[in-house]
């Protein structure tokens, strides 16, 4: 059973600066929910109540966001507002939020290990709530753990030329849509690329990759990477890329960030 997600909240967010100075990338709104309250929605759906959130210096506004604002409510009690508290109250009524610190930002791989405290020996979902859904992603991934039981990355299909972006797997296909891993890169430039499937921001991990972590050096831009834990994990074991079904933009670059907003907006304009 899968029953906690961590949300890895620590990073800078520097391509969103101005904006990111003091407010964490994670709360940025498309339409109005900020992006990590999106990742929590997908985390429910997928039958999992509890967050595990990696936060830092000037992610404060997080903690605020999932606890009660009774002066808020009370402000907007009874108007035609009201209503707009609702999902979110939703959520805190019947989620459990934890929080730890990242206290230096040593990558990815390293905010996860952070999380071991609040994960303890058990499996568990990753979401990065910058890059955002639609499709229940981690609901799919959760089905398909509960028949092989290791470790799986999200996957699609990105431009050959974009690999240097991504975490970029290869593997054998082993039924429709899922690869054993057997080659994992971080962020290969593409004519090293080893194929142009690259890995988004949905995990579930086991936890053994815990102590993968704490062995792991600091890999491309001097971060602990979770690819390279992956891709050790990979060799011990087994690991899964899954190519999910449904749409994901990369809200953490202003081009995905205003993809989703429009995607989003018409979705919304159609249910009108
Ligand atoms: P990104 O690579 O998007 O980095 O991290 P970033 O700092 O958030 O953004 P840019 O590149 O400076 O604009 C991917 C995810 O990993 C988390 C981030 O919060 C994001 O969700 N992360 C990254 C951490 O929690 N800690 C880190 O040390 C690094």
């Amino acid at each position: 059973m899968i029953k906690k997600c961590l949300f890895p909240a620590a990073g800078y967010g520097t391509r969103f600066l101005p904006a990111t100075k003091a407010t964490p990338k994670e709360m940025l709104p498309v339409l109005t929910k900020p992006l990590i309250q999106y990742g929590v929605e997908e985390a429910v759906q997928a039958g999992i109540p509890t967050m595990a959130i990696i936060t830092g210096r000037g992610k404060r506004a997080i903690e605020d966001h999932f606890d009660i604002s009774y002066e808020l409510e009370h402000q907007i009690k009874g108007t035609s507002k009201e209503h707009l508290l609702d999902q979110i109250r939703s959520l805190i009524d019947t989620c459990t939020f934890s929080y730890t610190r990242q206290v230096e930002m040593k990558g990815l791989g390293h905010a996860i290990l952070t999380g071991e405290t609040l994960i303890g020996n058990e499996p568990f979902a990753v979401i990065l709530a910058d890059d955002l859904c639609d499709g229940n992603v981690l609901e799919q991934m959760k089905n398909l753990f509960n028949k092989y039981r290791c470790s799986i990355v999200a996957i699609e299909e990105i431009p050959q030329q974009d690999t240097n972006k991504y975490g970029v797997i290869a593997g054998k296909q082993i039924e429709e849509d899922v690869y054993m891993v057997h080659t994992m890169v971080e962020k290969p430039a593409p004519e090293e690329a080893p194929s142009n499937l690259a890995i988004i921001g949905r995990y579930i991990l086991t936890p053994d990759i815990f102590d993968i972590l704490r062995e792991t050096k600091p890999g491309k831009g001097g971060e602990i990477q979770i690819t390279d834990a992956l891709m050790t994990q990979a060799q011990r074991g087994m690991v899964l890329a899954y190519k999910f079904k449904g749409k994901r933009f990369d809200c953490g670059s202003v081009d995905g960030f205003v993809e989703a907003t429009n995607y989003f907006y018409n979705l919304e304009k159609e249910k009108q």
